[in-house]
């Protein structure tokens, strides 16, 4: 499938990014896309118009156009569970009727959304109390899914925030629970449970805790608890009454649902006003994904580039880094976006993946991670593309001096990583420090960056809950695009089951109920260890 690329990347072995700037000085505004006033810049990669070309070809090759249409229109394109893949009806706002087995979904879609708006309304405003008066915090239990996409965007929309103050559950650790709950007053706490399935152990379990806690506190969780969920019987079995239930059909797959329920508390903390424009800004995204051409079109081309630096070049992982503090969960909810998505050994037919499958996802904001993994990224042996990010402006007029130097830091960055310094410039600068001889040339070698590395810059022109949600949808549709190419379906994660099995029948072992017999040897070996301490 690579073949064309690969013999293309050949080209690029003499070459440097810098290069493709001196010979052409449109590059930068002809390697770039725009949507709604976000910016894709993928000029400093070295992706020329042939290997551009070969890229754009793949597109049409998996007949792409046909399978986009075929996830917005709701045919069941996650086959390995029977599914339609609709999270983009979440946010289709007035953009007419989807069909899922010949029924318009939208009506309940936008009913469920009216819905979540009373009710964050409700407790915004106070018309909703617990036993000891109105809601002051919100505790999200959820996981994977059910709790990334909530926290990063409260996170990042920090700015917005006029609601109660939401906080986040997710690990099975009780340290998590235990740390949040602790402060928080239970009759005035509103417990939000956030599972698609309402079966998972670590939420499940948390939930309970939670409950036990509200009730020792004086506080009702008849009325201090809502659900998140697809499972409305399992919901009623835990106690939680129907009018705080919000439920989503199971075409919204858990990485991709915080644009509907799983978003509650996010439209709690901003407001339902707020909530619409994110859910706009992923709209927005979607009608540019579905109208632009394929060079054009910014998730087509963000995909490109990635399968051209992972699956091409056969660079290992992606660093993902927003030079944005309040995005400072965007690299864990992309992590799990990319890796559960295409992080799979067998494409869609049932053959083994001919091509390496997703990369490795990883990353921190800037300039954090300037100040302790970058040297690896500028000086070790291997090449990590970087994909930037970055608004043209704060929230904080009074800081405006902060965000210039952190504006300043980012281009500098993907500057460095493309211009390097040669092994000349690092000897004039020992030798201007009075260095000679041996010392001079030791010395200049470990200052020397051999440049030549690829990076992507997003820029956008504040991070409002509109450029968010163009965020959260542009990264869902590059997963998607990447996916297709690939062969992959995106939307089932099998590998995370068999480590679910497993921790299940290791339960009653490490509660010494049942002895380790038949476990190998390491496993029982650590469960002795641990029963050691019982
Ligand atoms: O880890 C697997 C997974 O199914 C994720 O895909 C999902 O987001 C998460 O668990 C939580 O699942 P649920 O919302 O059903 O509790």
């Amino acid at each position: 499938m690579f073949e064309d690329l690969r013999a293309l990347k050949s080209r690029t072995e003499a070459r440097r990014i810098t290069d493709l700037f001196d010979a052409d000085a449109t590059r930068a505004s002809r390697f770039c896309c725009e949507s709604s006033d976000m910016r894709l810049d993928y000029s400093k990669t070295q992706i020329d118009d042939d290997i551009r070309t070969a890229l754009i070809a793949l597109c049409d090759s998996v007949a792409l156009a046909d399978k986009r249409e075929a996830m917005f229109s709701g045919a069941p394109i996650n086959e390995t569970e029977g599914r339609a893949v609709l999270h983009t009806a979440l946010r289709n706002l007035d953009g007419g009727p989807v069909s899922v087995d010949g029924q318009d979904v939208m009506p309940e879609v936008l009913a469920t959304l009216e819905h979540m708006r009373r009710f964050a309304d409700a407790v915004r405003g106070g018309a909703l109390k617990g036993a000891g008066g109105a809601i002051t915090d919100v505790v999200n239990i959820g996981i994977g899914g059910s709790d990334l996409g909530p926290a990063m965007a409260v996170l990042a929309l920090a700015p917005y925030r006029d609601g109660p103050r939401c906080h986040f559950v997710s690990n099975v650790d009780g340290a998590d629970i235990a740390d949040t709950l602790r402060g928080l007053d239970p009759t005035r706490t509103l417990v939000i449970v956030a599972s698609k399935t309402f079966t998972t152990i670590e939420t499940m379990t948390n939930a309970r805790t939670a409950r036990a806690w509200m009730r020792e506190g004086g506080g009702n969780p008849a009325k201090q608890f809502a659900a998140l969920s697809t499972a409305q019987d399992l919901t009623e079995a835990f106690g939680i009454p129907a009018d705080h239930v919000f439920g989503f059909a199971d075409w919204v797959g858990g990485r991709y649902s915080v644009w509907g329920p799983i978003g509650l508390s996010l439209m709690i903390a901003i407001g339902p006003k707020a909530f619409d424009a994110f859910l706009r800004g992923g709209q927005a995204m979607d009608l540019h994904f579905r109208s632009a051409e394929w060079h054009e079109n910014m998730p087509v081309m963000l995909a490109l580039v990635g399968l051209w630096h992972h699956q091409v070049c056969g660079y290992p992982s992606r660093a993902v880094l927003p030079y944005d503090q309040r995005l400072s969960r965007l690299p864990a909810y992309f992590q799990q976006l990319e890796m559960e998505s295409n992080g799979k050994s067998v494409a869609m037919n049932g053959a083994s993946l001919s091509e390496p499958s997703g990369p490795i996802v990883w990353g921190e904001p800037g300039t954090n991670g300037q100040h302790a993994f970058y040297q690896l990224i500028h000086q070790g042996t291997g090449v990590v593309p970087c994909e930037f990010m970055i608004a043209a402006e704060g929230h904080e007029p009074d800081l405006a001096h902060h965000h210039r130097l952190l504006v300043a830091n980012c281009l500098a960055q993907s500057e460095a990583l493309m211009q390097g310094r040669s092994l000349d410039e690092a000897r004039a600068r020992m030798a201007a420090k009075g260095l000679t001889g041996d010392e001079l040339e030791r010395q200049a070698r470990h200052r020397v960056f051999a440049g030549n590395r690829p990076s992507t810059t997003l820029i956008y022109p504040q991070l409002t809950p509109f450029v968010l949600g163009q965020i959260i949808a542009l990264y869902e549709h590059r997963v998607f695009v990447e996916g297709m190419i690939l062969g992959i379906n995106s939307f089932d994660q099998w590998g995370v089951e068999l480590g679910k099995e497993l921790a299940t029948s290791l339960g009653p072992i490490v509660d010494g109920e049942q002895s380790a017999e038949g476990k190998d040897g390491s496993t029982a070996g650590l469960v002795d260890y641990v029963l050691r301490y019982r």
